[in-house]
């Protein structure tokens, strides 16, 4: 007798679509195949679904302070509105400010994401290459979190790490197999062009995105692609917008370098015209939303296996947190001044629909490729595979079940966090997840959620060596 029993439906992995069922037994998945629904103490009709591993998040800042903001949702409620977009795990950052231990950071992260009705995992953060901070390098990866964040800008935040903090995390990385995540973007370049709009007085939200044009990113990109070359070590870049900085990993992919890119949901999907709008500052994250050119160049970058995992980046800042340093004009319009604005949008719940529906259902990419890229090679790369990201046996019974029929209108109405307004406001989706399961446990049931604080727990990470060692995923 198993627990659960899906039956009948569209079971998704990176290389096959198998109409079958999946058995359950507890925490687990028991095997696929064809199942007597007698054999089932329950039984999930899934005619005409399609079953996907349960969606990773790697890429999020919640309750996370930055640029004097903090964010909406508490760490239990980030973790409802997740599972409304068929996410069953999520990795945030540790906070760090110089002089912090990073060990000590992400273990205190971790510790705040216990609330989590989904399982998580934390990524450690450099902003400086104290021996003592590279000490932590190792014991981190000890204790399951070999993967570390840095940024190339945000220097006056007091979070920027210079070239030497990053050849020195690159190195210590690379001997005890852990991975550099990298925010590429040049300070130099962004602060050299926004000290020329102060001039001009012009602080326009246009102007955040004329300040940082797809070669700020570009450098930053080629840079730290060199840095990693040089060192030897793998790299993944996070939250990349463009076709210049593709075709920099494409000649590195060409070379071996095991070189990762994630994009997000919002850069295929959202534009830079946003920023002419008055409530433009809603938009600013950074790298800033592009043109459809450049959002065309990421969907091929998907496409030809250039971009191989995809993050939304959510952050949960509210219109009171993202307007609360502006100013307004007796005509009671705002006094724009973008560098008075928190970086960052959310997207955590829209990430699944947007690709299915801009992917799979304008026939850009395959549901196959979709698994890929929200769940299998996110497991991977991370080093949480098969425990996650594939539906097998023995894997975590972490599913999402998808209607590629339904149409839904995204609105901030529609969605489960606390934030009162959505950039995706009116746009029309088709494809949605309808059943999301986390450890055998139904998490969302005709959006209803039925999951329960504190149910997720934190997963050690070690990621096999052959990943880091050369670019690719079989
Ligand atoms: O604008 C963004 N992306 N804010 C969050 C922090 C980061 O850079 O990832
Ligand atoms: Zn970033
Ligand atoms: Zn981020």
């Amino acid at each position: 007798m198993y627990d659960l029993i899906i039956k009948n439906g569209f079971v998704v992995s990176p290389s096959s679509t198998v109409k079958c069922d999946v058995a359950v037994n507890g925490r687990k998945i028991a095997g696929l195949g064809h199942y007597d629904e007698s054999e089932g103490k329950r039984v999930i009709w899934a005619e005409g679904k399609y079953v996907l591993p349960g969606v990773i998040e790697a890429h999020m800042h919640c309750q996370a302070p930055f640029q004097g903001c903090l964010g909406a949702n508490s760490f239990y409620e980030q973790s409802v509105s997740a599972a409304f977009g068929g996410v069953t795990m999520y990795m945030d950052f540790a906070n760090m400010g110089k002089g912090d231990s990073p060990l000590v950071q992400a273990l205190a992260r971790a510790d705040e994401m216990k609330e989590s009705a989904i399982d998580y995992s934390v990524h450690g953060k450099f902003v400086e290459s104290t021996p003592e901070a590279i000490a932590d390098i190792e014991k981190m990866a000890d204790q399951g979190i070999p993967t570390f964040k840095m940024f190339m800008t945000y220097k006056k935040e007091g979070v920027m790490s210079d070239d030497e903090t990053m050849l020195k995390v690159f190195e210590k990385a690379k001997q005890v197999g852990g991975l550099p995540m990298v925010h590429c973007e040049s300070n130099g370049i962004a602060e050299t062009n926004i000290e020329k709009c102060r001039e001009k007085d012009d602080m326009s939200w246009v102007n955040f995105a004329k300040c940082k044009p797809v070669i700020c990113e570009a450098e930053a990109f080629a840079r730290a692609v060199y840095f990693a070359q040089c060192v030897g070590n793998a790299l993944l870049v996070v939250h990349t917008t463009n076709g210049e900085a593709l075709n920099t990993a494409r000649r590195a992919h060409e070379k071996g370098t095991p070189l990762y890119v994630e994009t997000g949901p919002h850069y295929l999907t959202l534009f830079d015209n946003l920023y002419k709008e008055e409530n433009g500052h809603l938009a600013i994250c950074s790298p800033p939303l592009r043109t459809p050119k450049e959002a065309a160049e990421l969907w091929e970058g998907l496409k030809d296996g250039t971009i191989l995992l995809t993050g939304s980046d959510d952050c949960t800042f509210d219109i009171d947190e993202k307007s609360m340093f502006l100013e307004k004009k007796p005509d009671g319009t705002w006094k724009q001044d973008f560098t008075k604005v928190v970086n960052g949008i959310s997207g955590i719940e829209i990430r699944l629909p947007l690709l299915l529906s801009e992917g799979v259902s304008k026939g850009r990419i395959s549901i196959n490729k979709v698994c890929e890229l929200t769940s299998t090679n996110i497991a991977k790369i991370y080093g949480c595979y098969p425990q996650k990201g594939i539906i097998a046996p023995d894997s975590d019974a972490d599913l999402v079940l998808v209607d590629m029929e339904k149409e839904v209108t995204l609105s901030k109405d529609v969605l489960h966090n606390n934030i009162s307004y959505c950039l995706h406001e009116g746009f029309k989706v088709k494809g949605y997840p309808v059943m999301t399961i986390a450890k055998g446990k139904i998490l969302v049931e005709e959006g209803e959620f039925k999951g329960e604080k504190g149910a997720g727990e934190f997963i050690r990470r070690k990621i096999d060596p052959q990943y880091l060692e050369r670019y690719g995923l079989n």
